[in-house]
């Protein structure tokens, strides 16, 4: 049977989520239908106006929003329930992410029955409700094809999708299913059984109720009880926070519904009421965070001067009051993620950082095995759905496992009713003070409830930075580590902070380059950090223009990336986090490039008064003249470098001409690495052409109003301009990089420029002179 593939999605419910969601599987190369129910009108267009405000919605938010570059828009179709319903015939995948009520549900699976073709999956995107209730009175094959996926918000940014399904699930579908979720959405896929609020809503709002009825009842502040829910590594936010930007309005809703649907006796049921003061403040009217408007616990509010003021909410008298900077606690002078010495500090900050942490562990615990399948899963969805730093189970044994199971103890004697129900796992864990996780030859293992400590399951084609570093380390740099991954590869490992292309880093990775090829293996370069490269150091850049050294370093960088272009092995760059200026240059050179969803990448330079000088206009030329013709490309090279525009996606890298046609893009960051081993893999041995042969001269192009009004910045336009220009000529490309760097020398004898050079080193901010 040939393989199921999902290439044509249909979302029905174009609010929040299912507009999210349609916007991701866009992403993902998905064909996407988005339909809601039909407005007044005599059109289609008119009639279609829901969804289509969605879209527009999302097209205005631009690349920072839900869709990750302008081109994905066009991958959306959007349309209504009723004169559209009969084009989900063809689709792979339809989400329904309808209003949260089982009859509409129901009602609509009905008629999806009638038309769907017999391989679509169904999914529901429901936050409460039991796939068995919605599967009530369905039909056999829609039962086989129907399962509950449940997304967060907003659904680009939050990796996480619960999965839930039933016996009858068409295990191929399903899988289906599955894989596209993981490698096209980019979503970590936890498996969990059909329980109220599965696991991440289940344990997160416990923690919210937790959280703050034992602020309240421990006389703690919001801003106090915030500070300590950040010490612990749950969200930035803090507990007030997030129910600020949840609704204050819509949470006892929630809660109130999870209680409805749990066991009596489940120590959910202990905090299920929320206080009265909740009540009191939807009265009023402080629903948290609503649109631009701030009032819930915390107010926003703009003083005389017009700034931006916030208070906290005295959860006594319900006045508004300023934050301080005055609790002088000893838990609260303490670092992120001290937790030992949080639990064991002996102040009210202490006092409650004990009662959550063993509540909300105890409370995770018992989820086990009856809604997930092992501790990895409930700490991963808290970590990828509600931003916790550390699972439940990883707070235990970052606490210190004997800490924690001492202090469990003796919660567990002041209050017994809080922690009513089994924890089997911390009972057989505590026995004798078992971790959670272990190492057992270099994999990480985790306790389970029956066969003691096994490997985490890990998908095929996810590689961690902990597997290249099982090889052999071959150079250890200053700013940099040389790894032999295998008999085929070696990774350059950049491996500090901003990796900035100091000349000390260009040796090494010059070194790096040398080895590959005297050794005729691969070379993958990519960072352990959260930042691939920042670009050249400007630091460096200063001093060497002071002291007439700039020639040096700028010729340095263009020999060595066109070593790279023209190396007898292939050299791929794997690129998450920021690529900026110079960093950007380098994956222009190298021979493949795999980008995170998430990377964004820069031609940065006029940030700091300068252009790319190290190929990087040639490149951005070329490639733009590949996109857009060339006639186009010197217009769109000069609007895109004098504005030092970035990239918010790689599928935006791609399009913007930041590489080239010689790239992928990871969906899924957890399969960066390996993609772009594969990638690598698959050049070995091949013979390469030239990576850009000369291209034709370009079309010259001038701007409609003069630029020149004085300012620094007009002189660069200029400057740029006529540079740009210069692709006009014949043999324009292999001239290029003298002319950068003409540029380049002429532009940094400028006091403004180095004024721009030095505010950012001083501010990390661009002036604008
Ligand atoms: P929403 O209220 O923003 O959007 C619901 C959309 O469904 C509206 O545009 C409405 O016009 C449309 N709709 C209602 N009945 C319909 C029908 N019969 N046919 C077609 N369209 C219909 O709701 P939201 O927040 O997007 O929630 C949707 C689903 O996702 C719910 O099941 C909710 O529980 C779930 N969910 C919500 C999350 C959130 O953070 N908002 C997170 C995870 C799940």
């Amino acid at each position: 049977m040939a393989e199921l593939q999902i290439r044509r999605v249909a979302v029905i419910g174009a609010g929040v989520m299912g507009a999210g969601i349609a916007a991701q599987a866009a992403n993902a190369g998905a064909q996407v239908l988005l339909l809601d129910r039909p407005s007044e009108g005599d059109t289609f267009a008119e009639r279609s106006r829901i969804a289509a405000d969605a879209l527009g919605r999302m097209i205005k938010d631009g690349s920072r929003g839900a869709l990750m570059s302008s081109c994905v828009a066009d991958r959306i179709t959007v349309g209504n329930t009723e004169d559209h319903f009969s084009e989900l015939a063809g689709q792979d995948w339809i989400v329904e992410a309808v209003v949260e009520r089982l009859d509409v549900k129901r009602a609509l699976y009905q008629r999806i029955d009638q038309v769907r073709s017999a391989h679509c999956m169904v999914s529901s995107n429901t936050s409460t409700l039991p796939l068995q209730h919605l599967l009530d009175g369905m039909s056999d094959g829609f039962r086989q094809h129907f399962v509950v996926t449940h997304f967060f918000n907003p659904p680009r940014y939050m990796r996480l999708v619960e999965f839930v399904s039933t016996d009858e699930t068409s295990q191929e579908g399903l899988a289906t299913l599955k894989a596209f979720n993981d490698k096209a959405m980019g979503k970590t896929v936890i498996t969990c059984a059909d329980r109220p609020g599965f696991i991440a809503n289940r344990l997160g709002v416990y923690w919210m109720q937790v959280a703050l009825q034992e602020a309240v009842s421990l006389g703690l502040n919001v801003q106090q009880a915030d500070q300590v829910m950040q010490l612990c590594g749950f969200p930035k936010t803090g507990v007030f926070g997030l129910w600020d930007l949840c609704g204050i309005d819509l949470m006892p809703e929630v809660t109130a519904s999870l209680s409805r649907l749990l066991p009596e006796d489940d120590a959910f049921q202990r905090y299920a009421r929320s206080p009265e003061l909740i009540s009191t403040m939807i009265e009023k009217g402080w629903h948290g965070r609503k649109g631009k408007v701030l009032q819930g616990f915390y107010r926003q509010s703009i003083n005389d001067q017009g700034l931006k003021q916030r208070h906290q909410l005295n959860l006594t008298t319900l006045e508004y009051q300023a934050l301080s900077d005055t609790t002088d606690w000893p838990s609260l002078q303490l670092k992120k993620g001290d937790l030992s010495v949080l639990v064991q500090t002996d102040d009210k900050g202490g006092e409650y950082a004990r009662r959550v942490l063993s509540r909300v562990i105890a409370y995770a615990a018992s989820l086990l095995p009856d809604v997930a399948e092992d501790i990895d899963a409930i700490d991963t969805a808290m970590r990828l759905g509600y931003n916790w730093r550390f699972g439940p189970f990883e707070l235990r044994d970052r606490i210190g496992v004997e800490i924690f199971d001492a202090l469990l103890h003796e919660e567990q004697n002041r209050d017994p009713s809080a922690f009513a129900g089994t924890a089997l796992w911390l009972q057989w864990a505590a026995e004798d003070h078992k971790p959670g996780y272990c190492q057992i030859d270099g994999v990480t293992h985790q306790l389970t409830l029956t066969e003691g400590y096994q490997s985490i399951h890990r998908a095929e084609g996810i590689v961690h930075w902990s597997d290249l570093t099982q090889g052999q380390l071959l150079i250890e740099g200053q700013l940099s580590r040389l790894w032999q991954v295998d008999n085929e590869l070696l990774c350059f490992e950049l491996s500090a902070r901003i990796n900035a292309l100091s000349t000390t880093l260009l040796d090494e990775l010059e070194t790096a380059l040398d080895r590959a090829m005297g050794d005729n293996k691969a070379l993958l370069i990519a960072s352990s950090g959260s930042v691939f490269a920042a670009g050249a150091d400007l630091k460096e850049f200063v001093q060497l223009q002071e002291n007439k050294g700039l020639e040096g370093y700028i010729r340095r960088g263009q020999e060595l990336f066109q070593r790279i272009e023209a190396s007898s092995v292939p050299v791929v760059a794997a690129v998450a986090g920021k690529a900026l200026g110079g960093g950007v240059e380098l994956l222009m050179h190298c021979h493949y490039v795999q980008l995170a969803a998430e990377a964004q990448l820069g031609l940065v330079e006029a940030q700091v008064g300068i252009v790319p000088g190290w190929g990087g206009c040639k490149k951005l030329l070329a490639n733009s003249s590949q996109l857009l013709g060339a006639d186009q490309a010197i217009e769109y090279c000069f609007s895109t470098l004098k504005s030092a525009r970035v990239s918010y996606s790689g599928l935006e890298a791609k399009a913007l001409g930041f590489v080239s046609e010689r790239s992928a893009v990871s969906m899924n960051p957890d399969r960066l690495l390996g993609d772009a081993i594969t990638a690598t893999r698959s050049l070995i041995g091949k013979r390469r052409v030239a990576v850009d042969t000369d291209p034709l001269p370009l079309i010259p192009w001038q701007p409609d109003a003069p630029l020149a009004d004085g300012s620094y910045q007009s002189t660069l336009e200029q400057a740029l301009l006529s540079l740009l220009n210069s692709a006009g000529a014949e043999g324009w490309y292999n001239a290029f990089d003298q002319l950068e760097l003409a540029t380049d020398q002429d532009l940094a004898q400028h006091a403004a420029c180095v004024a721009r050079m030095k505010h950012l080193l001083e501010t990390g901010k661009p002036l604008k002179n």
